[in-house]
């Protein structure tokens, strides 16, 4: 579920990438400040197998399941939370580096739910200055009738109240993003509905 949460979470963020770098392509306005360069850490599954109890197929012999993550060093690079699960508002950060991310980090979020039409974004979002990890996916209660598709995190009153909680900063207005009204999450009905 942990490898999965890393791997749908990274897609979703180059996704978001994709918008950015698609808007600066068609758009004749100089852009007034840098983009972060930031992604989730690169994971993968290891399994190890009881090479002297197990029996000869190989499901039982598994011994024991690990998550490997790309290290973050937390002493060099420091660990930061710069939104928390269920939140839309950036955590308050003395670092300045570390509050623009946490703003642009806020606007990535606001990307993913517009262009989604209200069905995900990725919250939970901590880690160094060039590297995230163990974020939540936050669902629209209409997919999957409500089942936790992505672990924890499917609490349907955090992700409603989306829209009222996330303020749009200078990036969010930059972008041209279109204030988030309530009236987008209904828009997801419509969309899942359809598809
Ligand atoms: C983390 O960074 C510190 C400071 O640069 C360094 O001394 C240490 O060896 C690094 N640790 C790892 C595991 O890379
Ligand atoms: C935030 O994370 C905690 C711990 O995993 C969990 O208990 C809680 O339900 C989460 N809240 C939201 C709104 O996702
Ligand atoms: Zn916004």
């Amino acid at each position: 579920m942990e490898a999965n949460v890393l791997f749908w979470a990274t897609s979703i963020m180059n996704f978001t990438y994709s918008f950015i770098y698609h808007f600066l392509q068609n758009s004749s306005k100089r852009l007034p400040f840098e983009i972060p360069e930031i992604r989730f850490v690169r994971a993968g599954v290891a399994i190890v197998h009881d090479q002297t109890t197990g029996p000869t197929t190989l499901k039982c012999s598994i011994s024991r399941t690990y998550l490997i993550e790309e290290r973050i060093n937390e002493s060099k690079d420091g660990f930061f939370k710069f939104i928390n699960n269920g939140s839309a508002v950036p955590l308050d950060m003395t670092r300045k580096d570390a509050r623009e991310l946490s703003e642009f980090l806020a606007f990535t979020q606001h990307v993913q739910f517009y262009k989604t039409k209200g069905a995900v974004y990725l919250s939970d979002l901590q880690g160094s200055m060039q590297l995230l990890t163990d974020p939540q996916i936050m669902t629209s209660p209409l997919i999957g009738e409500g089942a936790e598709i992505f672990g924890d995190g499917n609490v349907p009153s955090a992700f409603n109240s989306f829209p009222e909680q996330h303020c749009c900063n200078h990036i969010c207005r930059w972008f041209e993003l279109p204030e988030l009204a309530a009236s987008v999450a209904s828009d997801a009905r419509s969309v899942i509905s359809n598809s």
